[in-house]
């Protein structure tokens, strides 16, 4: 199972393990201060910038009674000196438990697990994986549609450069769901995802206009431009604005359908959404310190 296992990309784990994390989350919604991890140490390392996914974990760290340490950017560590990716990860290993790691080249999880002696987390790797957001996102969709089966999901905005949809894609396929893809031309979801749906004979739809294709969405997944993935921002300025999410336009939704946003938001979605009941946002960046609890109790074998 997870334990002692290093997280780098959602397909690492199975449909039995995804349940399990969903099972052991709601029991620290329930009980959110439980001190498993005394004399524990988990080093919390942000080569990018972060909100949510960094204090989320450090949240779940500290309700669960362990220690964290680490950087929220790598400016101030020895790497400024010359010092290379390995020796920090080998360094850093040896005094940690676990390590959460952001960092903005893809496959650097993964590179990271093969030197450390403890288990990587992937905190995000470039546009490539998310997988603690997208159990977060298994989460908050299994607490509000009761499933995860037959759902009808419209993923909106980046998905060529969005890390947080490319595992979601994954996961969700396990799910027998049908995908709406709403993107501009430029953003559409990557051909190697497409291919992975195909194999498992999974429906999806692209369409570029947002308004008339979410009416029959159980849940909206909005996702920002992630400018910072953008090599020409000439680029960036002709999409960065291309949807906008307004309160009106949820006239007609279904009555269930739930509004879900990785955040951090630019202006996809207009603050006018954020009191409709179907926004969900806010509740969804909660359920990560749950979702995380479990999945570092779990990887250390404390569940
Ligand atoms: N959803 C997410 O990864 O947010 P942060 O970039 O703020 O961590």
């Amino acid at each position: 199972m997870m334990k002692n296992k290093s997280l780098i990309s959602i397909s690492d784990y199975t449909k039995e393990e995804y349940f399990r994390i969903l099972e052991v989350a709601a029991e620290f919604e329930k009980n959110p201060n439980q001190k498993l991890l005394d004399n524990y140490v988990v080093a919390s390392l942000f080569f990018e910038p972060s909100t949510r996914t960094r204090l989320s974990f450090e949240t779940a760290i500290q309700r669960l009674g362990g220690r964290v340490i680490g950087f929220s950017e790598a400016t101030n560590t020895s790497q400024a000196k010359g010092e290379s990716f390995n020796d920090t990860i080998m360094t850093i290993s040896k005094y940690a438990d676990l390590i959460v790691m952001r960092h903005p080249i893809e496959g650097s999880a993964r590179y990271a697990s093969e030197i450390s002696r403890v288990p990587i987390i992937n905190a995000g790797d470039g546009s490539n994986q998310h997988p603690t957001q997208c159990l977060l996102d298994l989460y908050s969709i299994y607490k509000t549609q009761g499933t995860l089966e037959n759902l009808k999901l419209c993923l909106v905005g980046d998905l060529k450069y969005g890390r947080t949809v490319h595992s979601l894609l994954m996961a969700m396929s396990e799910f027998n769901p049908t995908f709406n893809f709403i993107s501009p031309a430029s953003l559409r979801m990557p051909q190697e995802y497409k291919d992975y749906l195909d194999s498992k004979g999974i429906k999806y739809n692209e369409y570029e206009e947002l308004e008339p294709n979410i009416k029959d969405a159980d849940i909206v997944y909005v996702t920002r431009v992630q400018r910072e993935r953008f090599s020409d921002l000439l680029e960036y300025e002709k999409v960065k604005n291309v949807y906008v999410l307004k309160n009106k336009m949820l006239e007609g939704t279904k009555d269930n359908m739930r509004v879900l946003h990785p955040l951090p938001r630019v202006n996809e979605i207009d603050t006018d959404v954020d009191s409709n009941p179907k926004a969900y946002y806010f509740e969804q960046a909660e359920n990560g310190v749950y979702t995380r609890m479990a999945i570092i109790a779990l990887i250390l074998g404390l569940k």
